[in-house]
């Protein structure tokens, strides 16, 4: 009897020594199949008990038996959240993120000078109560030139200016890439009536060699305002205001005569050089490249809408008048920011567009 006893608090106590030296998952597994296997060391304790002859003897093994068995599932268990817990703390620790190491650095884009300086001119616009509208790339002959008063022997609608669309009508091609923003005040007024006031971007195109100022692709902006009573004087003051907001307040403006078909009396506006502030010359005495010593860089083309233009549209040109004005982006943009040659922009050369 006593020995029996003696054996599983022996079996208990030596199991209990062991598991503390069980400091992993498999370590501790092994230790479970030692003494809770099937084989294991209590268990066979527990299965000897069926031979024991003595009923008191067997009941009291029996009991002993159990709570061994229950204390080392117990103890296994704690064992086993220790362990796993340490593994977990160690995992965490392996982890930690140091806050204070400098990051990687994601790198940055950023818009294109042109759509920038697209963006710019629109809210210079919109903040004066103008809205912004859009119309087609591909336009009609009828919009782009006759509705405008370009007539079919003027010089624009030659091949050499204008890339046609390969859509034949009646033996004639009345397709093409719209080569200004122009016919979208045709566009606009047919589908509205005054008051009217309205900026218009958009790409055109033109079939011509490129150089340092021209590109067969440019971006425009039309502008149109018709109204009662809208005069020269609203054209100079909200085109000066313009030039003021997109090239700094001392910009100072100037018009002079030009024309185009579909204004009378048309007009060029031009803002006095920031290179060599109005004089033509720079400080050291050069002549300055960049006005052609003019002292002027012409920014934009406009006028009053003809009234025959008004008329063709529906509105009564007794009563209402209006202006009108187009202008070039890249032309402004590379005034802005001081860049000698539109073709840089669309060369797509990433040591060009990361100095803007
Ligand atoms: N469409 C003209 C061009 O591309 C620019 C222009 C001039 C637009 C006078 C206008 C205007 O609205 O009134 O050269």
């Amino acid at each position: 009897m006593t020995s029996l006893l003696d054996t599983i608090s022996e079996i208990e106590q030596s199991a209990i020594g062991e598991l503390k030296s069980a400091s992993d998952q498999s370590a501790l597994e092994a230790w479970h199949i030692r003494y809770l296997g099937r084989k294991g060391k209590l268990t066979q304790v527990l299965r000897s008990l069926a031979g024991v002859a003595n009923l008191d003897e067997r009941r009291a093994g029996g009991q002993r038996a159990n709570v061994a068995k229950e204390r080392l599932e117990a103890a296994y268990s704690e064992q086993r959240s220790q362990i796993e817990e340490q593994r977990l703390s160690s995992v965490i620790a392996g982890e930690r993120l140091d806050v204070t190491l400098p990051g990687i650095a994601v790198p940055r884009g950023r818009l294109h000078p042109v759509t920038q300086t697209m963006r710019d001119v629109l809210a210079a616009f919109v903040s004066m109560g103008f809205q912004v509208a859009e119309g087609p790339e591909i336009e009609w002959d009828h919009y782009n030139f006759e509705a405008l008063r370009i007539p079919a022997e003027h010089p624009a609608r030659d091949m050499w200016d204008t890339l046609w669309i390969d859509y034949e009508q009646d033996g004639r091609r009345p397709m093409l890439m719209r080569t200004h923003t122009s016919p979208n005040q045709i566009r606009i007024m047919e589908k509205t009536r005054p008051p009217v006031r309205v900026v218009v971007p958009g790409k055109c195109y033109r079939f011509e060699a490129t150089d340092p100022t021209h590109e067969w692709m440019m971006q425009q902006v039309e502008g149109l305002a018709v109204d009662d009573g809208i005069s020269m004087a609203d054209l100079k003051g909200s085109l000066t205001d313009f030039a003021r907001r997109i090239f700094g307040p001392e910009r100072r403006t100037a018009f002079r005569c030009d024309y185009f078909p579909f204004v009378e009396p048309g007009m060029e506006m031009r803002i006095d050089c920031f290179i060599c502030r109005g004089e033509g010359r720079l400080e050291d005495g050069r002549p300055c490249r960049t006005c052609h010593q003019t002292g002027w860089i012409e920014i934009l083309g406009a006028g009053m809408v003809h009234p025959e233009i008004l008329e063709n549209v529906g509105y009564d040109s007794g009563r209402y008048t209006g202006f009108a004005f187009g202008l070039g982006i890249e032309r402004i943009a590379l005034l802005r920011y001081g860049i000698e040659d539109i073709r840089h922009l669309y060369a797509n050369d990433l040591r060009f567009l990361e100095q803007f």
